[in-house]
């Protein structure tokens, strides 16, 4: 197990391209499943969620191809025959679970495991289940597994409202409707680009689907799908977290290159607001903090809302703003395991039930702390980047399955990052 050390307070200067989109390639992997010939994602980034869902994706007897120099992913599932996915596999990565909405499209048959617990609190799939059934799948649960089956080739559909609104349900329900319900609305569909890029690219493998990215979707049955060749969105929560990590330290002068600024909804507008500055041009986001950074509190939301994937790496900035400010997640109520690890750097910061209250500015101190998940990883290396003296970034593995290659990239415009075997 490997733990990142930190020396700091260092400023990032130079330019950082950033990866393809987590987020986005897992459901394009899993809508190649619904054609019978090969599709190849190109910026597809190598992390481990993507490795962990590759076998997954092997077991059903698909070949899949990672060419990992060319970031580029050839999937051919032509020899599919084996429409099941083990719990194994599956409790390694939630999001394996589109595997069902997958295999009810190709196979008209699924078994695959619920997906198992997380690090912060419930996260259900009843509105994935409910909305199967509510598309004519018959859906049972035996022994921790989903059986799914059809009783004919067609089913009727009908109309399923999502509330809250899910981009889980959302692309479950669609890879699982184009091959197999006659006309299935979805009402308060998910907006993300993720459902947007995935919508697109099975049009364009020859589907039938309305309405992606305006929170009604509507999709027609079509017989067959091909195979394509697609490029992934570059990841949008990677790039605004550089965007916060570049606006940290007062001497910094960062470029993010190969962005879609388009798909960061709200989020400039509040990073406008704490008076760093920054410049969009076209791909290029430049950030060049200029003195000191304004308390602006932030509520998450859905998309195009301010996104619950930031909400730590912002509370983390808010820790060197000059005064009070909030964080509120009204998407996840308690994801908020990075809390007691910033105060064990010298943050002076506190929740109440989904809302932390961060008392700035603070002079942070580096110690040792343990990573719980993704993004409250992320944060922690942020502030240790930040703090005085060196710090222990422990259980890096949480890292590793949402940003790519992040060391070698933050050491290469100045960082003091040094992946040393935790033992
Ligand atoms: C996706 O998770 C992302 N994961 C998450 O990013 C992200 O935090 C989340 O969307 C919200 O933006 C991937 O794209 C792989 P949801 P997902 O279904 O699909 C409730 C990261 O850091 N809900 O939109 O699982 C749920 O509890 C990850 O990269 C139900 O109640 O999220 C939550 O409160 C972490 N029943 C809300 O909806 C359901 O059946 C939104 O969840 C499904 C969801």
């Amino acid at each position: 197990m490997d733990k990142f050390i930190i020396e700091g307070p260092t400023p990032l200067k130079g330019v950082i391209p950033i990866s393809g989109s987590k987020n986005a390639a897992l459901p394009l992997m899993a809508a190649s499943l619904l054609a019978e010939t090969p599709t190849t994602i190109n910026l597809t980034p190598r992390l481990k969620d993507i490795y962990t869902f590759n076998n997954v994706i092997r077991v059903t007897g698909t070949e899949v191809e990672f060419k990992e120099d060319q970031n580029q992913l050839v999937i051919d599932p032509s020899k599919l025959n084996f429409p099941e996915a083990p719990y194994d596999l599956v409790r390694r990565m939630r999001a394996s679970f589109y595997m069902l909405g997958a295999l009810i499209g190709r196979a008209g048959e699924a078994k695959v495991s619920l997906p198992g617990g997380c690090a912060w609190g419930p996260r259900p799939v009843d509105l994935h289940l409910k909305g199967f059934e509510a598309m004519g799948i018959n859906i049972s649960l035996e022994e921790g597994y989903v059986i799914a089956s059809v009783d004919n080739e067609t089913v009727e559909g009908g109309e399923f409202t999502l509330e809250p609104s899910s981009v889980g349900a959302t692309i479950n329900l669609v890879l699982g409707a184009v091959k197999k319900a006659k006309k299935f609305v979805i009402k308060n569909a998910a907006k993300e680009p993720d459902v947007v890029l995935l919508c697109n690219t099975l049009n364009k493998m020859g589907a039938n689907i309305k309405g992606a990215g305006t929170g009604t979707i509507t999709v027609k049955k079509v017989d067959k799908l091909h195979g394509i060749e697609v490029s992934n969105d570059p990841d949008r929560i990677e790039t605004g977290t550089l965007m916060i990590a570049a606006a940290m330290h007062p001497e910094s002068d960062v470029t993010l290159t190969g962005c879609k600024p388009e798909h960061l909804g709200t989020f400039p507008d509040s990073f406008k607001k704490i008076g760093v500055h920054f410049e969009i041009n076209g791909s290029e986001i430049s950030i060049t903090p200029n003195g000191g950074i304004n308390p602006v509190s932030i509520e998450t939301e859905i998309y195009p809302g301010f996104p619950t994937d930031l909400q730590a790496q912002w509370a983390t900035l808010m820790t060197q703003a000059e005064g009070t400010s909030t964080v509120t997640d009204n998407i996840y109520y308690d994801r908020f395991s990075y809390v007691p690890e910033l105060r064990r750097l010298g943050a002076d910061l506190s929740v109440d039930k989904n809302k932390v209250t961060i008392n700035g500015k603070n002079q942070l101190s580096g110690t040792s702390v343990m990573s719980t998940d993704l993004r409250a990883s992320v944060s922690l290396v942020m502030a240790a980047m930040v703090a005085k003296g060196k710090s222990d970034i422990l259980r890096v593995y949480h890292l590793d399955r949402g940003y790519e290659q992040l060391e070698k990239k933050l050491n290469a415009v100045g960082a003091s990052i040094t992946r040393t075997n935790q033992e």
